[in-house]
């Protein structure tokens, strides 16, 4: 059966890697990279130097590309993004299989490379549950971005006995659940916070966590959220692309 590693590679900073993903990239005979087209060059730049940084035999390993299938970034209400998003697992289910069937020789372990920890909003392990051929994989985790923002600002996720909720931009615009005083948000393509009236929030920002671009910015909401909005735009136009994640918590004395 061929063998699959699933690697986290952490957010970004080559060093935010575990021993055991490097000892993982270490055994991979082919790194399989999905090419999402749009990805940007930086990016791309960050994971090849933790391969260069990590993989002791350079000659020791082939990398194959996969391409991801297109995907519909529209669909019209909460129904056809479900349909949109299946279709789009089921097709990458295909390429997978077809790369693994096509370029593992037996014998050979096959590894993909999954930003930050594969557990967490990534779509790999949902694909690998659709893929038809037999496959021994095993999954290593990696260093979250939500580790690498809570570091960077030398703070603690939850507060003391509390739970912490984790959402998207599109789910924190009608504000923080009922009962809950901390939220992490991710995937935001503005800066949905923004939009919340509440005057006891305190929000700690960061982009490219964990990498010499850091930018980390900390305050209460309604003080700082017009200057993370700004911000985020400089960034995204002299980047030309931006990853952040914020944490919003409810100060309650
Ligand atoms: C598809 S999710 C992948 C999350 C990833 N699996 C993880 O463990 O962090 C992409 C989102 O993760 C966050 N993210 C990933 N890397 C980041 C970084 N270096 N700095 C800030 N946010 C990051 C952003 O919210 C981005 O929109």
């Amino acid at each position: 059966m061929p063998e699959v590693l699933v690697i986290g590679i952490g957010p970004g900073h080559p060093d935010q890697i575990t021993v055991q993903a490097v000892e993982a990239l270490n055994r991979a005979d082919v790194l399989f990279l999905v090419d999402k087209g749009a990805e940007k060059r930086e990016l791309i730049a960050m994971r090849e130097e933790i391969c260069r940084r990590h993989i002791r035999d350079p000659q020791g390993y082939r990398t194959v590309e996969i391409a991801d299938p297109p995907r519909d970034r529209n669909p019209a209400d909460a129904a056809a993004y479900h349909g949109v998003v299946a279709d789009w697992h089921q097709a990458r289910a295909e390429r997978f299989e077809a790369a693994f069937a096509e370029h593992l020789a037996p014998g050979e372990v096959g590894a993909l490379l999954v930003w930050g920890d594969p557990a967490l909003y990534d779509s790999t392990l949902r694909v690998f549950d659709r893929i038809a051929l037999p496959l021994d994989v095993t999954v290593i985790p990696g260093v979250t971005s939500i580790n690498a923002l809570t570091a960077g600002h030398r703070i603690p996720l939850n507060r003391i006995g509390e739970p912490i909720h984790i959402t998207t931009g599109r789910r924190i615009a009608g504000g923080l659940p009922d009962g809950l005083d901390s939220a992490v948000v991710m995937l935001d393509a503005g800066f949905t916070a923004a939009q919340l009236s509440d005057p006891d929030l305190y929000v700690y920002w960061g982009a490219y966590v964990s990498t010499s671009d850091e930018v980390l910015i900390a305050g209460p909401l309604a003080e700082v959220a017009g200057h993370i909005a700004a911000t985020k735009e400089k960034l995204r136009a002299e980047h030309g692309w931006i990853m952040d994640t914020y944490l919003l918590v409810r100060r309650t004395s």
